[in-house]
């Protein structure tokens, strides 16, 4: 059984609170919060929108939009407590109108934590977080969450800061990243900072090279408008794969502290080199198969008739300019519409110095494999003599920690966990607004490059590996991409 810390009452307030965010991760991982018996009484939360529902008409869409994770006795049971917590208010956000509504919804403040999530686009969060402040809403017990991204380069990301931040103390932001609340993305932290057996070994000594690759085997989701102008970049390297590039790299904190984590990762930002020319490898899904199923190519998908140079997938090759890593390549990749879902994290050790087997041996160097998704776990591969008489075969085999299979509990999704902090009061696992101008500061000068350059992505078919060029990326440096995914 989970061991459940409870939480102050508090009131979430969601704007957005009918779109797909909300729908599809927020009021879910507020409903398994309270099922779980995290959510204290007195708890509510107001979803902000332009629709015209009263508070039985919000209900009901939040049932349809909760489904299966109604179903049984129990859940409705809970449902009935969760329902009493919903509460809806009609609002534009982009109006100055109407904000003493939301303050008189409510309320005088009751001493609970206030949380306002802006579960919208981003050109938003800075007046939304102006017209909180002039109606009186940002107080010192109001905390304010923006999801990524934060902009769309170094310029607009600084904007939305100066905006956010000329209402929000930084130490009430909350920048999220839901790659770290994922269980397995802290259960790295877990394996490295936890076990003394990883440490002497983690760096250029002993490392040959890092693999980090977040597959995902949907397309657009309908989120054309976003993806389309944002692409492969911009949606998951900026941001979610840059933070477990810093989780594998970073030294060890001091403490497990919001200032000593973020302080570590962004020392790893800033040693980043610069993207050299055939670092990256940018690629677009054609039409192909996934599981058996056909699926359209993004230009169909996209539909609008016009030639999109958006990138679906990104390969890179980057290198991080420290003692410890000098010389390691980290190799990252991301796409839409590929053969499986399947995010992990692959540590490649060097070769053993001397072979005592002899040639032909089959000696393969030890390798670590933290998986993200699905079936969280970790492998360690390692040579172990065949068994039989006669002769000494070697193989490489898994040693395979599947937590599931360790853990007899329900696996949280990340916003459970990270929902929870914000009210608590724990930034670790958030964002800090210098990490992310490090990060854009980083890729940005790439980003302009290909887009005043009139190189299109590479083609590659739904349901692969992504371009030919990806796999060349590595293989030119005579490693390849782990073959249990590729
Ligand atoms: C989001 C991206 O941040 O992460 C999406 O905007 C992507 O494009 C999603 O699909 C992936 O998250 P997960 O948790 O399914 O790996």
């Amino acid at each position: 059984m989970a061991q459940i810390i409870p939480v102050a009452p508090f009131d979430y307030v969601v704007f957005g609170g009918t779109g797909d965010l909300a729908t599809r991760k927020l009021l879910p991982a507020l409903f398994h919060r309270d099922f779980d018996g995290q959510i204290p009484a007195g708890a509510r939360i107001f979803a902000i929108s332009r629709k015209d529902f009263d508070a039985a008409a919000y209900v009901a869409f939040v049932k349809s939009a909760l489904g299966s994770s109604l179903a049984g006795a129990d859940a409705a049971a809970v449902w009935r407590r969760f329902s009493a917590r919903l509460h809806h208010v009609t609002l534009d956000a982009q109006s100055d109108a109407g904000w003493e509504r939301l303050a008189s919804a409510l309320g005088p403040p009751t001493g609970h934590v206030r949380v306002f999530y802006l579960a919208t686009s981003p050109q938003f969060y800075g007046p939304i977080a102006r017209r909180l402040g002039q109606a009186g809403l940002a107080g010192d017990d109001a905390r304010l969450v923006v999801e990524k991204p934060i902009g769309s380069d170094l310029a607009s990301a600084r904007r939305i800061n100066d905006d956010i931040g000329a209402v929000f103390a930084e130490s009430q932001i909350y920048r999220i990243d839901h790659y770290l609340g994922k269980e397995a993305v802290q259960n790295l932290i877990a394996m490295r900072f936890a076990n003394s057996l990883f440490e002497p070994l983690w760096n250029s000594l002993w490392i040959d090279h890092v693999q980090i690759t977040v597959a995902e085997t949907v397309g657009l989701e309908g989120r054309a408008g976003y993806y389309d102008t944002a692409g492969a970049v911009r949606d998951m390297v900026q941001n979610h794969l840059l933070q477990l590039t810093c989780l594998v790299a970073m030294e060890p904190p001091q403490t497990l502290s919001a200032d000593a984590v973020r302080d570590e990762k962004l020392k790893i930002l800033r040693a980043l080199d610069p993207l050299g020319d055939g670092a990256v490898v940018r690629g677009q899904y054609g039409a192909g198969a996934i599981a058996g199923t056909a699926v359209p190519g993004y230009a169909q998908e996209l539909a609008t008739g016009v030639p999109s140079r958006t990138e679906t997938f990104v390969a890179m090759r980057l290198g991080i300019a420290n003692w410890r890593w000098a010389g390691v390549p980290f190799y990252l990749r991301t796409g839409k519409r590929m053969a499986r879902k399947a995010s992990e994290i692959v540590v490649q050790f060097k070769p053993v110095p001397h072979s005592i087997f002899g040639a032909g041996a089959g000696l393969l160097a030890n390798r670590l494999v933290v998986r993200l998704q699905p079936d969280e776990g970790i492998t360690l591969r390692l040579m172990t003599k065949e068994p039989g008489p006669g002769g000494l075969r070697l193989r490489s085999v898994p040693l395979d920690l599947s937590f599931a299979d360790t853990f007899s509990t329900r696996f949280p999704e990340a916003y459970e966990r990270l929902l929870m902090d914000v009210v608590r009061g724990n930034p670790t696992l958030f964002m800090r607004r210098d990490e992310v101008e490090a990060a854009w500061s980083w890729i940005g000068p790439a980003i302009l490059a290909w887009e005043r350059g009139s190189e299109a992505p590479k083609s590659y078919v739904a349901g692969g590996w992504g371009p030919a060029a990806a796999t060349a990326l590595i293989e030119r440096d005579g490693r390849t991409w782990h073959e249990e995914l590729a």
